[in-house]
């Protein structure tokens, strides 16, 4: 049957470190990863773009501010990213306490940079932002995850899993390794996903991530009987991850990994 063919995800309770630990370092900055693994997060989470020469950018916002306004991440090169001190300043705004100045640990990375950096010490929860805007970036991912030997995933243990708010993008993934458990998002305009829906989702996705309001008994009850893990985003609070853990959620995105660590 079409399920069969879903790779799948760990059984376990999963802690996926929401942009690194951001609670405590800029956003996507391999201080944020690492601090994410010393909090023992089953996952780092990483947002893709793609630049004008091709190298897979880890960042959130696909628009950036340049010394010449507002810059699409596709309409510049990976060098020109990088000179965007983006996270610093941001982080620092919001959080006026100082950071380590380890400035490599800092700055905007590529995936090959942190795959790189991490290796297989680290397990990869990797968004795909805007897909179809960039031609080619499915083949470009599963080809890095493959040389740096995370790819294919063993039927055990899942190195990899892929998220998109895109389905195509998802199935083109599936089409390059089907090893690659697939994460179908959903937005906060939705609300709810219809019955009708979640039985299309059963046939290429493993789990939904989606905001944790969309979460209730129910909800969650839905999801299973699809054979379908659900991933709430994104919670920071200690409680509020009890609650959604009570309620039968597969794990969850969170900017503090710490809030699961044991007292
Ligand atoms: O990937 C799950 C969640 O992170 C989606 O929202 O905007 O934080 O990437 P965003
Ligand atoms: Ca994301």
């Amino acid at each position: 049957s079409a399920q069969t063919d879903r790779a799948p995800l760990p059984d376990d309770f999963l802690v996926i470190a929401h942009r690194g630990a951001s609670a405590y370092a800029p956003e996507h900055s391999l201080y944020a990863y690492e601090l994410a693994l010393q909090m023992n997060a089953d996952y780092i989470e990483l947002d893709l773009h793609m630049t004008k020469d091709e190298e897979l950018v880890v960042i959130h916002d696909g628009y950036l501010p340049t010394d010449s306004g507002e810059q699409a991440v596709g309409k510049l090169s990976f060098n020109e990213v990088q000179q965007i001190d983006l996270y610093e300043k941001e982080f620092m705004e919001k959080h006026p306490v100082s950071l380590p100045k380890e400035e490599d640990l800092l700055r905007i990375v590529s995936l090959k940079e942190v795959l790189l950096h991490f290796g297989d010490d680290a397990k990869y929860y990797i968004e795909l932002k805007t897909p179809s805007s960039y031609k080619g970036m499915e083949e470009e991912v599963v080809h890095q995850l493959t040389e740096s030997g995370l790819l294919p995933n063993k039927d055990s243990e899942a190195n990899v899993i892929i998220q998109s708010f895109d389905k195509e993008s998802l199935l083109k993934i599936h089409q390059l390794d089907e090893s690659i458990p697939l994460i179908q998002l959903y937005s906060y305009e939705k609300g709810s996903i219809p019955k009708k829906e979640i039985r299309a989702l059963s046939k290429y996705a493993s789990g939904v991530g989606v905001p944790a309001d969309f979460v209730t008994e129910e909800f969650v009850r839905s999801l299973h009987d699809a054979g379908l893990h659900v991933h709430p985003f994104t919670v920071n609070d200690a409680e509020e991850a009890q609650r959604l853990i009570e309620l039968g959620v597969n794990g969850i995105f969170t900017d503090d990994p710490a809030i699961f660590l044991k007292k």
